[in-house]
């Protein structure tokens, strides 16, 4: 190694760098300002993606690069001297007397120079293999690093490892924002990077008004083990861990939540083992969560001109209106499935003269065709069918925390299980719910990041124009106003919907196949790093990052979290529970030292239906000692009548409701 003493670049500082070969510049393959040429001897340790300095003859100007192409040659003029001079013979070639001279000559672009004005092109100089120092420069990260870096791996090159950081106000706002992952199935690491970036972010983000994330789990087990540690981690990668400066330890503060199955007492998930279930929630929506959504579930060619003035009078006159407006067939206040079906067949009735006020004929109701409503009423009625589980008849529902989401906690909904409807009215309520409450400033801290994974099923770029689809276009193009940041991740990005991607400031590549990358998304890729794509190894990434002029590899260590296959085998779902054993671990979940025989002497010789009702109850208000709640809760005599009859406010009204059923 040579020792180079630099007079006028960093004076107060000797530095120590491998000198690993000499920049050239020919007429026919001159340098220029953004990229230049130099050879290496054979055994020098520079290969595609090295990043190297070089220092010019005059000690002027620092330049940074990294290699993008390179070849090797020898003097010989064509391979028939080579031939004619080794007799048609290899071996003879092999003990030849004198060997050619060979090089290796690669092609670097530039990443940065010092000093950056005037932009001139790169003069003549010795090559230097970069330090943690000098990758610290070449990608700009001096500048934030310890301010606003957030690791994202290590850039390796021989025995080196630098740390590299992405900037915090461009992964998470204000300057730019979004990030998105592609790469093949099961080798690119996709999922895995994005819980080693959250994790890496909820350690070294410095930003005021706290920053949490919420996950949508959309494949298996995939995201259901955040908070359990890996257990073999190897010394290597714990030493990775320390370089970055990072702690190897799974999430702290996760909360999980599902909806139920069709029987509306297991949950929905694959999270249901009995030493797990404290933190899982149910997630069950009402009418009034699900009707400001209700595009989402209503089939696009459903909702025409007319449909659409019927659902807006509903929503702005009839829905959760305090206002009792009986010209409108109200007779109370409509805040649940039951009292929307009742309402309907009010309507129904009356304009099919059977109350005996026959005013406006068969064919419209104040103003709105009969048809139109009936087709509104089957559609929303259906969603209860639909989305088992998820929605509930009864007003009481279970959420988010809204308003109370906390510092570097994960929320993690998951929707592995359910039908597509039901995943895109999950989506788009929780998006826009948080997009309300970040705009208010309501919602507890300051960012979220979402992460929505095979987002090309959820953002294709074909013309169909799904609401969630929208959805997370505006998150991607408004988003961070906001401080809503989209985390995506999906197999091939060139099918995703163009302007999602975008508008992601930090686009990371895993293993790659040819056929996606000769999509013309990729074209500004040089063919050289296109190739290393398609043989990277597992843990291995390729980083676009706006400070970085040039792709740049990185390794990072497998996340410091338990995988699904290990969660799955250490932590086996429960199968399918019967009533009692469900409503047990239902139970688990609120209180984990409760004791099984007191649940079931709680819950014998009540209906089920009476049982699920002060179950929910008791979820939402009665969390700190649930079984005396839930005793409490419970209604001496089952009720005999429908939800309707026993939530009612008003007496009066559900005498007249139940004359009205029962005729
Ligand atoms: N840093 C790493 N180094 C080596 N192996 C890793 C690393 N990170 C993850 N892996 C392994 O790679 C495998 C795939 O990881 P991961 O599930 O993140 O891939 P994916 O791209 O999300 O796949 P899919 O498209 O199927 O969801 C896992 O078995 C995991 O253990
Ligand atoms: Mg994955």
């Amino acid at each position: 190694m040579e020792v180079i003493k630099d007079k006028d670049i960093n004076k107060s500082q000797e530095i120590q760098l491998e000198i690993v070969g000499r920049v050239v510049a020919t007429e026919k393959n001159p340098n220029t300002a953004q990229s230049f040429n130099f050879w290496t001897n054979l055994d020098s340790p520079v290969g595609i993606g090295t990043i190297v300095k070089v220092i010019d003859d005059e000690a002027k100007r620092e330049i940074y690069g990294i290699v993008t192409e390179g070849i090797s040659y020898t003097d010989l003029a064509a391979p028939i001297h080579d031939y004619i001079s080794s007799e048609g013979d290899p071996n003879l070639g092999l003990t030849a007397q004198t060997k050619r001279p060979e090089i290796r000559y690669y092609t670097a672009s530039v990443l940065k120079m010092v000093p950056e004005e005037p932009i001139q092109p790169v003069s003549i100089g010795n090559v230097y293999l970069a330090d943690d120092e000098a990758v610290r420069k070449s990608l700009r990260m001096d500048k934030y690093a310890d301010e606003t870096g957030i690791p994202i791996g290590l850039y390796v090159n021989g025995d080196n490892q630098s740390p590299v950081y992405l900037d915090s106000k461009f992964l998470i706002g204000p300057e730019a924002a979004h990030l998105n992952v592609t790469g093949v199935s099961g080798l690119a690491t996709k999922t895995s990077i994005i819980e080693f970036l959250l994790s890496s972010t909820f350690q070294h983000y410095k930003g005021e008004g706290g920053v949490a994330a919420v996950l949508f789990n959309v494949k298996g087990s995939d995201l259901l083990f955040l908070d359990q540690a890996a257990e073999n981690l190897s010394p290597e990668e714990l030493k990775m861990y320390e370089k970055l400066q990072m702690e190897a330890k799974p999430f702290e503060k996760v909360h999980y939540y599902a909806p139920y199955k069709a029987d509306k007492v297991n949950l929905n998930t694959l999270r249901t083992h009995e030493d797990l279930v404290h933190n899982v929630s149910a997630l069950s929506w009402g009418l009034k969560e699900v009707i400001d959504h209700v595009q989402v579930v209503l089939n696009k060619d459903d909702v025409d001109a007319k449909a659409d003035a019927f659902l807006s009078f509903m929503s702005e006159k009839v829905i959760d209106n305090d206002k009792i407006d009986s010209f409108y067939c109200m007779h109370k206040k409509i805040e649940n499935f039951n009292d929307l079906d009742e309402w309907f067949q009010r309507i129904f009735a009356e304009s099919s003269g059977e109350d005996g006020n026959n005013s406006e004929g068969k064919s419209q109701w104040r103003g709105h065709a009969i048809a139109t409503i009936r087709k509104v009423y089957n559609r929303i009625m259906n969603i209860n069918t639909r989305c088992k589980g998820l929605i509930t008849n009864d007003s009481v529902s279970h959420d988010l925390p809204w308003g109370n989401f906390e510092d570097r906690t994960v929320y993690v909904v998951d929707v592995a299980n359910v039908i597509p409807l039901a995943q895109d009215l999950v989506f788009t309520r929780v998006v826009e719910k948080l997009r309300e409450q970040l705009e208010s400033k309501s919602l507890g801290v300051d960012k979220v990041l979402v992460f929505v994974d095979e987002l090309n099923k959820y953002a294709s770029n074909d013309s169909g124009n799904s609401y969630l689809k929208q959805t997370l276009l505006e998150i991607s193009e408004r988003g961070r106003y906001l401080g809503l940041i989209l985390f995506s991740a999906q197999q091939f990005k060139s099918q995703v919907h163009k302007r999602i991607v975008g508008n992601c400031g930090t686009s990371i590549y895993g293993r790659m196949d040819m056929d996606e990358l000769a999509n013309q998304g990729y074209s500004v890729m040089p063919s050289t790093i296109k190739a290393e794509l398609t043989v990277l190894e597992k843990g291995k990434l390729l980083i676009r990052h706006p400070h970085f002029n040039q792709y740049i590899f990185v390794r990072f260590p497998r996340p410091a979290i338990m995988t699904s296959q290990d969660g799955m085998n250490k932590f086996k779902s429960a199968p399918e529970r019967n009533f009692e054993d469900a409503m047990i671990l239902n139970f688990k979940r609120l209180d984990k030292n409760l004791r099984a025989t007191d649940i079931k002497d709680a819950i014998i010789g009540v209906e089920p239906d009476e049982i699920i009702r002060a179950f929910n109850e008791t979820e939402r208000k009665g969390k700190e000692k649930p079984l005396e709640f839930f005793k409490k809760a419970l209604r001496k005599k089952p009720p005999r009548q429908s939800f309707t009859d026993t939530h009612s406010k008003s007496p009066v009204i559900v005498e007249d409701i139940d004359d009205w059923l029962n005729n």
